[in-house]
């Protein structure tokens, strides 16, 4: 009953032994080999962008960071949304490494950011010369920090905008695969083909050891890109181990495979959930990360009962009545089972 989150999971045998393939003999560092290109070519062929510049980096920060600094001034702003990854977990990594750029914060509901909110900052930036931040990007998180899902339409009414006042789009993708298998669509739809500039594609939370690409689809970018990973710390010597992967990743739809179990494990886990009447949804489930909350003698059950999740937003107050409602952070994964989901809701109906 291991709800902590999908990067708690282990490596998939797949990615194991992809690894241990590309352990064979001897070749080029930096990039320059031969499972390296064979990636990144199967990643252009997948995104249908054979001229998208295509990196690899061991963590979605270094990926976000990198990506977001390679399109914007240190005097810009970053849109994005007040639960974005972005601004709440990479300890300012994004504005270190652009040089001090500021995140612009755009609500929205469900982790969504709000186009007329979008437009409205946009419309009120850099207008008072020298003395404000200038406009600069926008970056949308999808599947979002809410565990919702941007649907076309939304991600389109977004880069519509920033297409008018000439902004790139970022896209966080640490659960690109689970966003895209929720909606059915193509990775091209889901990024260039719907206004998308560039991407962080997770994979170390569906299956993989630890590696994400960043896709940059104008290859005008790449060399600064190559520059700020290098500069940054980021360009990995042994980047076969990276690469490897990610082939193995792709190879044979396994990344599509692994992201619609864990979906399914995120809506059996919220069907169930839903049954119950003490439970009450934060967010609606839409793919595999779930918020919702019931009374604390149901959490102390399930947890002394071994299952692990994150209470949300913060720590749990120690002590309290049995019936104070308390919220939980449910993330499934390729390696969740429908038994550990039917075993969890089983303790949480019990007390309510
Ligand atoms: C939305 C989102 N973006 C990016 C990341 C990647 O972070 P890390 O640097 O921990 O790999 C995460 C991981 O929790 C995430 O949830």
């Amino acid at each position: 009953m291991y709800f902590a989150s999908d990067n708690s999971a282990p490596v998939h045998p797949k990615i194991m032994e992809g690894l241990a393939r590309a352990n064979n003999g001897y070749a080029s560092g930096y990039g320059n080999d031969a499972t390296t290109r064979q990636a990144q070519a199967m990643i252009r062929e997948l995104f249908e962008a054979p001229e998208a510049a295509v990196y690899f980096v061991a963590t979605g920060t270094a990926a976000n960071a990198l990506a977001l600094a390679s399109h914007i001034a240190p005097w810009q702003g970053i849109y994005c949304h007040p639960l974005a990854h972005i601004e709440e977990d990479e300890c300012g990594a994004p504005e270190f490494y652009a040089g001090g750029a500021k995140l612009v914060l755009i609500d929205g509901k469900d982790g969504k950011m709000d186009p007329a909110n979008l437009r409205h900052r946009i419309e009120n930036t850099g207008n008072v010369g020298v003395h404000n931040i200038q406009r600069g990007a926008v970056s949308i998180t999808n599947v979002t920090e809410a565990g919702t899902v941007y649907n076309l339409n939304e991600i389109q009414a977004l880069t519509a905008i920033a297409r008018e006042y000439k902004l790139p789009v970022h896209l966080d993708g640490a659960r690109f695969a689970n966003a895209m298998v929720a909606l059915g669509c193509t990775p091209a739809e889901m990024t260039w083909k719907s206004g998308i500039d560039v991407v962080s594609f997770g994979g170390t939370k569906n299956g993989c050891m630890g590696v994400e690409a960043v896709i940059i689809f104008d290859p005008a970018k790449a060399w600064e890109f190559e520059l700020r990973r290098k500069r940054g710390g980021h360009l990995c010597s042994k980047n076969r181990f990276l690469a490897a992967q990610m082939e193995a990743y792709l190879t044979d739809g396994l990344w599509v495979r692994l992201a619609k179990h864990a979906n399914a494990m995120g809506s059996l886990l919220a069907t169930g959930l839903e049954k119950i009447e003490s439970v009450t949804f934060q967010h609606p489930q839409q793919a595999n990360m779930l918020f919702c909350g019931w009374p604390r003698a149901g959490h102390e059950l399930a947890q002394a009962a071994g299952s692990m999740y994150y209470p949300w937003p913060a720590e749990y107050p120690e002590t309290g009545p049995a019936d104070e409602f308390l919220t939980a952070r449910l993330v499934t994964s390729w390696a969740s089972t429908p038994q550990d989901v039917d075993k969890f809701l089983e303790l949480i109906a019990h007390t309510g």
